[in-house]
């Protein structure tokens, strides 16, 4: 099912302690995410990632709506080793409405 942005950005108040987008995002606790859906892992230039997002993005991973919804869901399940600290969004339409959000930079 397709996402609502309106409500993902509501969803987004939980990124926004470590993740900025939008004008003149910066890089925080994480990457800036302009442009993240479609967008090869681990490419914001000026951030240190994790060995393990930086593995990850070697072997060709790209954030997708598939791989973007595995790794909000648990982000330490899907990738072993990440330094984002985030426990997961747990409901699926949450998910959904984050992405179409972030779509939307
Ligand atoms: C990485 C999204 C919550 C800290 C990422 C990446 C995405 C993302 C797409 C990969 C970026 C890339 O490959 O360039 C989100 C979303 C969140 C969220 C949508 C909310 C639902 C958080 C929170 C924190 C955080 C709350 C801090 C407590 C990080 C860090 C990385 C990261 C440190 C780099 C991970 C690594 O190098 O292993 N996030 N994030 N994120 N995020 Fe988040």
């Amino acid at each position: 099912a397709d996402g609502d942005a309106d409500k993902g950005k509501k969803v987004f108040n939980k990124c926004k302690a470590c993740h900025a987008v939008g004008e003149g995002a910066a890089n925080k606790v994480g990457p800036q995410l302009n442009g993240i859906i479609g967008a090869a892992a681990g490419q914001v230039e000026g951030f240190k990632y994790s060995d393990a997002l930086t593995e990850a993005a070697a072997g060709g991973l790209v954030w997708d709506d598939e791989s973007l919804a595995a790794f909000l869901a648990k982000p330490k399940d899907f990738m072993k080793g990440t330094k984002m600290s985030f426990a997961g969004l747990k409901k699926e339409d949450e998910i959904e409405n984050v992405i179409a959000y972030l779509k939307e930079f």
